[in-house]
């Protein structure tokens, strides 16, 4: 148990310099994959729908394998925090059942849905494949790791604190829901977007396979999949009140907000006419 609690605390120190580093990478215009991937990365590049399936689909295993408690030689619905507050587990599990039912249905999203979804998902880079993996690996076990330590104690704190406590989870699951639904709904409308481009042939009003969002949700910022996404996990954050999800939520930051600005700077070198007043990512703002 010390020596797996040590790799966690190194695990979380690996993770805090993670993101500045992901910034400054991707601010200095790496772009990791799809339209901004360069173009002498396509000899190593693999098919899109696979390689995403494979780096995401690894997030909730390991999420799984943090928080079966197998490894403290306890399950997570019975750790030491449970059997010494004298509470019973029932009652002390709801935090961690929670978080794990957002995080499954998130990355069933994410890894198997999304990309039997998409008409067409760019061929990516062999290393975005293994930093997305080794990514996901780090973060799903952190994550995984504190809920079957700390949800149980985090849980109890939540309904001993009253109204506020509720108010706290309420306003973390508000975000965490309403960040998934703008996520979802903005990928769809790229998805459309993306069906008329492969059935229409390249004009100079249409160049390539990509055409200009024009729905309700794009009409404030170029990105409201990647906005979406930063909302619904700095939500988790609040409802966990961890450093993991702290981590993560940085880390989804640090990752989208270079890339939405790659992405709308590539909308406006492409399309002469895209609206001048749309935003990046933070209406606006940025
Ligand atoms: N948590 C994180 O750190 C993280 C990191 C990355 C992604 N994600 C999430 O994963 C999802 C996909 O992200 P992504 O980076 O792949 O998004 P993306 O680059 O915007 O592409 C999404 C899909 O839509 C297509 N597309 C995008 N803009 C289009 C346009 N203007 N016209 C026609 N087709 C267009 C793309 O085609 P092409 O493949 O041909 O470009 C691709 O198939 C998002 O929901 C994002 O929030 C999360």
């Amino acid at each position: 148990m010390n020596e797996l609690h040590d790799t966690y605390r190194l695990l979380l120190v690996v993770y805090a310099v993670f993101s500045p580093l992901c910034f400054c990478i991707s601010l200095a215009g790496s772009g990791w994959y799809g339209r901004l991937a360069p173009g002498w990365s396509r000899p190593y590049a693999l098919p899109g729908r696979w390689a995403w399936f494979a780096g995401e689909i690894i997030s909730p295993i390991a999420l799984l394998y943090g928080a079966s408690g197998r490894q403290l030689d306890a399950p997570f619905l019975t750790t030491n925090t449970y059997a010494s507050s004298g509470h019973s587990a029932d009652r002390n599990a709801w935090l961690a059942s929670v978080l794990l039912a957002l995080w499954l249905i998130h990355y069933t999203n994410r890894a198997v849905i999304h990309p039997l979804r998409v008409p067409r998902m760019s061929p990516m880079p062999a290393w975005t494949l293994a930093a997305m993996m080794i990514f996901n690996v780090m973060n799903g076990w952190v994550n995984g790791y504190w809920i079957s330590l700390y949800a149980a104690s985090t849980g109890q704190a939540l309904l001993r604190a009253g109204l506020a406590g509720k108010l706290k989870f309420a306003v973390g699951l508000g975000m965490f829901v309403a960040g998934g639904l703008v996520n979802y709904y903005a990928d769809s409308h790229l998805f459309q977007l993306k069906r008329a481009s492969l059935k229409d042939r390249p004009s100079k009003e249409h160049p390539g396979r990509y055409r200009i969002p024009y729905s309700r949700l794009f009409s404030l910022v170029s990105c409201p999949h990647y906005l979406g996404e930063i909302v619904e996990w700095c939500g988790w954050a609040v409802m966990t009140s961890g450093a993991p999800g702290y981590l993560f939520a940085l880390a989804t930051m640090a990752n989208l907000v270079p890339r939405a600005l790659s992405i709308h700077a590539w909308y406006h070198r492409t399309f002469s006419d895209y609206p001048s007043r749309r935003r990046a990512i933070f209406p606006w703002l940025l």
